[in-house]
């Protein structure tokens, strides 16, 4: 229904998180193509779920000794793909499965199976920086890449449908925007004229004065809660699709280091955006099955839709010129 741009099949994507790899080899789709994830000697392994013998899914087997196992008749693949055993044989014979090249960062299984792969790009602050605190929380959604991505960056719903975080619609104050376009992403920053009410910015932020929202192209969203006193609470996700209409998304919460330890925050953050995010799955879905239902997307651009634009051509790959722009809104 929605072919991806080739800038996305040619991208490092997020496979799984790298707890998720406890004893059991997993199973996802990437750009559908089924993959199986497995703890190796040498750390996660990524291959073509497709056991060389009789097809079965390696993913149905198990792990032993760094190997995964085919269920079926039992022949063993390391994480290059060597088959390592082949039951009732004298030993292996040379067969193997097809590894995927994959890397780990972040506390996260990268996987990159194209003939033209592009570089692996960091990705950006702060989650590569040891004074926050960072928590992998792995999600799923069925509906399109790019409203998934918008929904996140998106401030313009969270009146209507998560009223509690930042008041209720009508309740808005004046916001001054600036929007920062840079060769390979494009930020918005939200400086508010006074303090919100909500839950949100009453729990979570203090006195929040500026949200930022930024998207790295090609599949990367991030959202940032700066107080007066400096940031308070980054949320950075990676969105991978297993087909064209289920998506992963990789959340990191990242919080600078204080007293509170770091696994009590992560699930406090999870705790707190469980439902916010189950109300916008809803929602992405419901564009799904519309989208189904007329045959394709089909877009109107409103006046405070300030990050589209700029994301589908970062999407594609294309790189953008920088500028600077500002807008007023209400939000
Ligand atoms: S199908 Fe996997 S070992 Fe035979
Ligand atoms: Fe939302």
């Amino acid at each position: 229904m929605i072919a991806y741009p080739k800038a996305i099949h040619d991208a490092w994507l997020p496979v799984c998180a790298v707890r998720e790899l406890r004893g059991k080899p997993q199973r996802r789709l990437l750009h559908g193509q089924p993959l199986v994830i497995f703890e190796g000697t040498t750390g996660p392994a990524v291959l073509r779920d497709r056991c060389p013998h009789r097809n079965v899914p390696l993913s149905n087997g198990w792990v032993e000794n760094g190997n995964v196992v085919c269920p079926y008749h039992g022949w063993a693949f390391s994480g290059d793909g060597t088959c390592t055993a082949i039951p009732g044989a004298d030993g292996p014979d040379g067969q193997c499965a097809e590894a995927v090249p994959c890397r780990v960062a972040n506390g996260l299984v990268f996987a990159n199976p194209s003939a033209t792969p592009r570089d692996f790009a960091p990705l950006p602050f702060p989650v590569n920086d040891d004074s926050f605190d960072h928590h992998v929380w792995p999600t799923r959604y069925r509906g399109s890449l790019i409203d998934g991505m918008e929904n996140l960056l998106d401030p313009a719903h969270p009146h209507l449908m998560h009223p509690r975080i930042v008041g209720r619609n009508p309740q808005r104050i004046r916001v001054e925007v600036l929007r920062q376009q840079f060769a390979d992403h494009v930020q918005c920053t939200y400086n508010e004229a006074e303090r919100r009410r909500g839950w949100l910015p009453a729990l979570l932020e203090g006195q929040r004065l500026n949200g930022v929202g930024l998207f790295h192209g090609p599949t990367t969203c991030q959202l940032g809660f700066i107080g007066k006193d400096g940031p308070k609470l980054f949320i950075t996700a990676v969105f991978s699709p297993q087909t064209v209409e289920d998506v992963q998304a990789f959340a990191i919460f990242s919080t600078p280091k204080g007293r509170l330890p770091a696994w009590l925050k992560g699930q406090a953050m999870v705790a707190f955006h469980r439902q916010i995010i189950g109300q916008d799955q809803a929602m992405i879905a419901a564009q799904l099955d519309n989208l189904r239902a007329f045959g394709g997307p089909k877009y109107t651009q409103g006046p405070i839709d300030f990050i589209k634009t700029p994301m589908l051509r970062l999407m594609q790959g294309d790189r953008l010129v920088p500028s600077e722009e500002r807008f007023t809104c209400w939000l």
